[in-house]
């Protein structure tokens, strides 16, 4: 393969302290806070987490090591990366640049629900109008989320400002944003667990998610918990799409490939596990049932948070502005994934790419689905439904999550040669210290895992019980 120039007009990250940031910004996210807690607690508690650890080191590490070092190796964004091993592998490129797109639809309008319920418990701080009040929580989010020109006003203000950052480039915007957020996104959190564990009642929430119940494996159980476990650990660090690899192609050279491509994965489950703290100790100390998705962020925390009194606006800012900040990490990094994409075809045409001008134009066309998921109002407002799914959002999540990234992981697994990876490892005298583990995960486990959760994720998406 020929070596490809690294000065690609793109951007690169200033630091490698810049890159962890906003690489670790990237994977953690929504799927974390709002994901991971219930399906531990749901799925054999402590045993979901061993599992889960077991798929982030054998599969999860040699896959972020894969992805980043083919993005630096080329210096491309994933139609470029994959097309410079073969022009036959234009399409897995292709896979990856829809996948972010189309996630980005629904992480836009969710990314602006958190914007309302931070400014409605800021409201409430001071006993404004435009709080909640002592709306009930499901009737308040209800209202909400059918509510078409607010929703939609909200998700595009999440749009916009995505786009302001990505605007702002490489090292300008994505990383000098993550560097002051993802730190402000740790205390804040550690706050909010801190009040969390401590309400009386807290402890069933830390036996809800850690207790070990290794009965969700009997039989062909494992296998769901597997897919599941599976397709969480995908979502969660950012894999299989063009992410990993558009950031891996503007870390520079002197950067230790290996030691990223194991903090990454690191924090990212310290992230999930924190967020568990502070959300099921809570859920339970008032009473409540634990839930995932929107249920347990909109409708379930909010009614923790009123039930704390004086304090709970407060908590409740904090805790929505987090999750703000957890997502809108995201979002720059699944905008930046298709932006790379659009300016590399710009560079190959010889022409110098304005990136203001592709983040803005791809902007508009996020805003447009943006609002159109935000219309549906999570299936509120009686639009027809696709794929046998209950709203937009779910539907849109089965192509992307469900299908679009276990298959672009196995594909990676499968055809991104092991020399590359060992020739970014190596770069500048690094000694590689995971290479027989890595040659042997990426060759045997990984895309072994990668089918088995591809079919569990079928499976529980479309109800088809194969294995129960
Ligand atoms: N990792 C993010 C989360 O956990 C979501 C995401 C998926 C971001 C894929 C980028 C790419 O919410």
């Amino acid at each position: 393969m020929e070596q490809l120039n690294h000065e690609n007009h793109k951007g690169q990250f200033g630091s490698g302290f810049g890159f962890l940031m906003a690489a670790v910004g990237s994977a953690v996210g929504l799927g974390n806070l709002w994901g991971f807690p219930y399906k531990m607690g749901a799925n054999g508690g402590f045993a979901f987490l061993i599992l889960y650890l077991i798929l982030v080191v054998f599969v999860g590490y040699v896959i972020m090591i894969t992805e980043l070092a083919l993005g630096r190796k080329t210096g491309k964004g994933v139609v470029g990366a994959y097309k410079a091993l073969s022009k036959k592998y234009a399409f897995i490129g292709w896979m990856g640049a829809i996948a972010p797109w189309l996630i980005l639809s629904f992480y836009s309008m969710l990314g602006g629900y958190c914007i309302k319920y931070a400014v409605a418990n800021l409201g409430d701080l001071f006993g404004a109008s435009w709080g909640i009040g002592d709306a009930n929580s499901g009737e308040y989010f209800g209202a909400f989320t059918s509510d078409m020109v607010q929703t939609v006003i909200f998700s595009l203000i999440f749009v916009v400002l995505t786009v302001l950052i990505v605007r702002g480039g490489v090292s300008g915007g994505i990383e000098k944003f993550s560097t002051v957020a993802m730190p402000a996104l740790f205390i804040m959190l550690v706050i909010v667990i801190i009040r969390s564990v401590t309400l009386p009642g807290a402890s069933e929430g830390l036996a809800f998610m850690f207790k070990p119940d290794w009965s969700a494996f009997e039989g062909t159980g494992w296998i769901t918990v597997l897919a599941v476990a599976g397709g969480q650990m995908f979502f969660s660090l950012s894999l299989g799409m063009s992410i990993m690899i558009a950031y891996g192609s503007y870390l520079p050279k002197d950067q230790n490939l290996e030691r990223s491509a194991l903090v990454i994965p690191f924090a990212d489950t310290l992230v999930a596990i924190m967020a568990g703290l502070a959300t099921m100790p809570a859920v339970f100390a008032s009473g409540l049932e634990p839930s995932q998705g929107p249920g347990l962020l909109f409708i379930t925390l909010q009614t923790v948070f009123h039930s704390m009194g004086g304090f709970g606006p407060f908590f409740g800012f904090l805790f929505y502005t987090l999750v703000f900040i957890a997502a809108i990490t995201s979002s720059i990094s699944l905008l930046e994934g298709i932006s790379a994409v659009a300016m590399d075809s710009v560079i190959e045409k010889g022409e110098k790419p304005d990136r203001k001008k592709i983040v803005t134009i791809l902007g508009i066309s996020i805003a447009i689905t943006a609002s159109l998921v935000s219309l549906d109002g999570l299936g509120a407002n009686g639009f027809p439904q696709f794929f046998g799914q209950g709203c937009w959002l779910d539907a849109i999540d089965l192509i992307a999550e469900g299908i679009l990234m276990p298959l672009g992981a196995c594909y990676c697994a499968i055809i991104i040669p092991t020399s590359l990876v060992d020739e970014e490892a190596t770069l500048n005298g690094a000694r590689f210290r995971t290479k027989n583990f890595y040659d042997f995960c990426i060759k045997f486990i990984a895309p072994v895992m990668m089918v088995l959760v591809l079919l569990g994720q079928l499976d529980g998406f479309f109800g088809l019980g194969m294995f129960s």
